[in-house]
């Protein structure tokens, strides 16, 4: 299976990484984003990341011009008529993703790959619909998408062994270092993490430590290159929130269930870094931490 054109549902965060990382790879990339709004704040995020990865000589201005000359943005999902490989990265909710690749198989080839880079959904539920199961698969990546090397790949019961092989090669085609996951909700990474970022928050609940004598053990103590609260203004607390009540549901073990200072600041439009306030508060000229 030959891919060459690859199609990214979603400029967000993560889209407007993988749509980055693949055309820097050299296949031809559509990304789509569901309005002309969104969509230019998506392609002007993508444009600074790649000047500063040529600024910072991780890339060459060559490089950067050729990658910008393969990505073409658009509001129109007709376009991803030929793509060989579509990599779904729209908001986490399952009947928006069934909805598009509905939309999408009628629109794709009959060989068309459908990944996801759900982080928290399974490929099973997301494909539960479809009368073409095998040919979905994961394809979680991190965020930064240009400087986290890992990709999990997520094979289903179903998904065809081709196809998962395709999936994976992509991976390492654009010079990521892929692992193998089964479909089991959080794959391996956020099964890990979230429980270690949500017990973050229960210690500073608890009063074990203050927000930045935590992140400072975490980075000094365990080697991460951020603590837990800085990370998690990173990630988003609305992402986290809500990547949590879905493992929540699905395992119904406490460690998964998200803690009330999450709920609240959340409630509270406290969503991290995107929001200007989360653990931290961006509004000054460095991060302070936060009045909770
Ligand atoms: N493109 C390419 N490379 C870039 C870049 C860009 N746009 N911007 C910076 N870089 C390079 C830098 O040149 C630097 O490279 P060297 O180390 O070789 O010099 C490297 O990337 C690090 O960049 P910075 O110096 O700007 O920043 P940093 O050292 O503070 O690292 C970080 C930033 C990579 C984000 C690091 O802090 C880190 O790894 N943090 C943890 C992130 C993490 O855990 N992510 C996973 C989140 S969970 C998730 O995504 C899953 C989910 O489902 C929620």
């Amino acid at each position: 299976m030959k891919i060459s054109k690859v199609g990214v549902a979603g400029c967000g965060i993560m889209g407007s990484g993988i749509a980055q990382v693949a055309a820097l790879a050299g296949y031809d990339v559509v990304v789509r984003e569901v309005n002309k709004t969104l969509l230019d704040i998506g392609l002007d995020k993508l444009k600074k990341s790649l000047s500063k990865a040529a600024d910072k000589e991780k890339i060459s201005q060559q490089d950067m011009e050729d990658a910008l000359g393969r990505i073409h943005g658009t509001i129109n999902l007709e376009e991803f008529s030929d793509c060989d490989l579509v990599i779904e990265a729209i908001v986490e909710d399952l009947d928006a993703k069934q909805e598009l690749f509905t939309s999408l198989e009628e629109i794709c080839p009959k060989n068309t790959i459908f990944a996801s880079n759900t982080s928290s959904l399974t490929i099973s539920k997301i494909a539960a619909s479809s009368a073409k199961k095998g040919r979905y698969v994961g394809l979680h990546f991190f965020n930064p998408v240009m400087q986290m090397p890992l990709v999990e790949v997520v094979k289903s019961a179903a998904t065809d062994e081709k196809v998962f092989d395709t999936a994976f090669h992509f991976a390492e085609s654009l010079g990521k270092k892929p692992i193998t996951c089964k479909d089991e909700t959080g794959f391996v990474v956020n099964r890990l993490l979230v429980p270690y970022l949500l017990d973050a928050i229960r210690a500073l609940e608890t009063g074990v430590a203050s927000i930045t004598d935590i992140d400072k053990g975490m980075h000094l103590g365990a080697g991460h290159p951020m603590g837990p609260f800085t990370l998690l203004d990173y990630v988003g607390l609305d992402t986290t929130y809500h990547i949590a009540n879905i493992m929540f549901e699905e395992f119904g073990e406490e460690r998964f269930s998200p803690p009330n200072l999450l709920k609240k600041m959340v409630e509270n439009g406290m969503y991290g870094k995107k929001s200007g306030r989360g653990f931290y508060d961006y509004t000054g000229e460095k991060p302070v931490p936060a009045e909770l």
